[in-house]
């Protein structure tokens, strides 16, 4: 299976929502004029502890039970290590956590996008009480979309409902094309 930006994306932020962030912060940068790719996930939720932070850049560790290795960190940083980037994972316990994978641009590596808007919109659907707010920093624009604003439209209608996660899918996605 190829890997895309947006799954990986996904699987970085539902670590912030099993850690129980009441907020999540995504930034994605692409810019050619930077020769940079990054994205960086912020949360405020249980946090790590040193221990931890060193156990899990290993790829076989994890705390969940239902599955044995945990790849979602590893990977993450095999990820901006092998387009001659950079990775950063910042915690404290009952403060939070801050990942940042940044990558050449222009390296052969890295991973292709996939679909963004709908790596949002599930991660959003997670959790639907979590404020999320997501920024994208390209050479000709930055876009951003916080999740209170739409819940303020919707009141007590679900981002889940079909009509609405599509919309928002390609809401985000012509956003940032
Ligand atoms: N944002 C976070 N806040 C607190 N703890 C985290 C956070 N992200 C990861 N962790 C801890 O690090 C562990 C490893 O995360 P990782 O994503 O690599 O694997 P996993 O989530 O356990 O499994 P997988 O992602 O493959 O489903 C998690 O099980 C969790 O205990
Ligand atoms: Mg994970």
């Amino acid at each position: 299976m190829m890997e895309s930006l947006s799954s990986t994306l996904l699987d970085i932020a539902s670590n912030s929502v099993r850690a129980c962030a009441k907020n999540i912060g995504i930034t994605f940068v692409d810019s050619f004029r930077q020769d940079l790719v990054s994205l960086e996930i912020k949360d405020d939720g249980k946090g790590m502890d040193e221990e931890m932070i060193q156990k899990v850049q290993d790829p076989f560790f994890t705390t969940r039970t239902t599955r044995r290795i945990g790849l979602g960190i590893p990977f993450f940083k095999e990820m901006a290590e092998q387009c001659e980037g950079t990775f950063v994972l910042e915690s404290k316990v009952n403060v939070g956590t801050r990942i940042k994978a940044s990558m050449k641009k222009s390296h052969w590596d890295v991973p292709p996008r996939g679909d963004m808007g709908d790596a949002i919109v599930l991660a959003i659907c997670m959790d639907e009480s979590i404020h999320f707010h997501f920024d994208y920093i390209s050479d000709e624009k930055t876009f951003c979309f916080d999740s209170l604003e739409i819940r303020e439209i919707l009141g007590d209608v679900s981002i889940a409902e079909a009509e609405i996660s599509s919309w928002l899918k390609a809401y985000i996605n012509e956003s940032i094309q």
